[in-house]
């Protein structure tokens, strides 16, 4: 089952915060997190005008996610409100269940201060403890400093490059490094 309790942090800040399963009840406050997100961050596949995702449906994706043994959702959060959101999860046929890809952002006022770095811990916890998750991965834009920073930190190690599978604009292309890190 997607869950991961929770899990106590200090932000460089001083600021605490909490990461933990995301519920169903989330769901609102989520929603709002990542249309914020998707309206400023330059390095997401899904554009603000293709994100329709309704307050129902986005419970129904946090429920589907918490009952799935190999998929969860975390967020970040302090006393007031939700400050970042990570979904993980697994292939769906049998010979790449083992593996799955992740996606995350932090809210931009919360950025460069240790926020992602407790979220993508807490995923690896979870995927380490996880007797079906041997391998998480992802895809970046070569251009995503901050975010390449991170996983390199966190031991994530660049297995390819997809050249150009970003077209932004006409002429705007932009590369996808593929990353990985073994929990096994
Ligand atoms: C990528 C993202 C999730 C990182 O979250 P975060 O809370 O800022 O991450 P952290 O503060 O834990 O760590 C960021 C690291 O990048 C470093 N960094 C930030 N900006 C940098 C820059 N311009 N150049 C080099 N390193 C940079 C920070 O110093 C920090 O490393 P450190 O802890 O060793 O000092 C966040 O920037 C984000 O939500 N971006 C928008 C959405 C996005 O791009 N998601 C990733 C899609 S693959």
């Amino acid at each position: 089952m997607g869950d991961f309790g929770a899990k106590k942090f200090t932000a460089k800040n001083g600021e605490g915060f909490t990461v933990r399963t995301a519920l169903p009840n989330d769901a609102a406050q989520v929603l709002t997190l990542n249309k914020a997100i998707f309206a400023e961050a330059p390095y997401l596949l899904t554009t603000q005008a293709e994100f329709t995702i309704t307050p129902e449906q986005e419970q129904q994706f946090l429920q589907q996610t918490l009952d799935a043994p190999g998929k969860i959702a975390l967020v970040a959060a302090t006393e007031t409100e939700i400050i970042a959101f990570l979904h993980f999860e697994n292939g769906h046929r049998q010979r790449i269940q083992h593996q799955g890809t992740l996606s995350m952002s932090v809210k931009r006022e919360f950025r460069n201060e240790g926020v992602g770095t407790a979220l993508l811990k807490s995923l690896l916890e979870w995927a380490e403890t996880n007797p079906l998750i041997e391998k998480v991965c992802l895809e970046v834009f070569a251009d995503n400093i901050p975010a390449i920073n991170l996983y390199k930190t966190l031991g994530f190690t660049e297995e390819g490059l997809k050249k150009r599978a970003i077209k932004k604009s006409n002429h705007d292309y932009h590369d996808l490094v593929l990353m990985a890190r073994f929990v096994d």
